[in-house]
């Protein structure tokens, strides 16, 4: 089955995660960004504006990647205050049409407060139906990329 993992990061843990997943099925991995930096304090209280107010304007996947040419698109986005980020969501909306029958939701977050599933879920209102599959894995003091490979081996033909 032909994949498409996707990814926005800030910090790389959702990189580190979408490509250990990406290594483990065999598929493609590209970016998606809406081109702000959002590096360092300026960058994280940017992302929290964004979020509060709903502010992202564009997002775009990074290179020649059509999500139509795939069997499976899985995307991952990490948690911004208490929900799936707004870039992710964006892509989502952007891109509902041109995603395959088969879309995946992998969301990282830091704490072990909640698992945010109501929310990843909720996003299937974006995609316009039914996502194929949800995991949100816990990034501190947790080993993530063994719940990634994990995730990854339930994908596997
Ligand atoms: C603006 C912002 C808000 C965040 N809000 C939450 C949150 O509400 N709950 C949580 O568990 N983690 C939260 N985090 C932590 C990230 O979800 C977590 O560290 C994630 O794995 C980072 O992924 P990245 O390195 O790919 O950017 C937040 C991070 C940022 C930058």
């Amino acid at each position: 089955m032909k994949t498409l993992c996707l990814y926005y990061t800030r910090t790389n843990t959702t990189k580190e995660v979408i490509e250990t997943i990406a290594q483990t099925i065999g598929a493609d991995v590209a970016q998606y960004t809406d081109g702000k930096s959002r590096k360092g304090f300026p960058g994280y209280v940017g992302a929290c504006f964004a979020t509060v107010n709903n502010t992202i304007s564009k997002v775009s996947i990074k290179g020649e990647f059509d999500p139509a040419a795939y069997d499976r698109v899985i995307i991952g986005m990490p948690v911004w205050v208490e929900g799936p980020c707004a870039i992710g969501k964006a892509l989502i909306k952007k891109y509902s049409e041109k995603m395959p029958a088969e879309v995946y939701y992998v969301v990282t977050h830091m704490g072990a407060k909640s698992d945010y599933m109501d929310k990843i879920k909720a996003m299937d209102s974006l995609l316009g139906r039914p996502s194929s599959g949800q995991v949100s894995i816990r990034t501190k003091e947790n080993d993530y990329i063994k719940e990634s490979i994990s995730f990854a081996e339930t994908l596997k033909d």
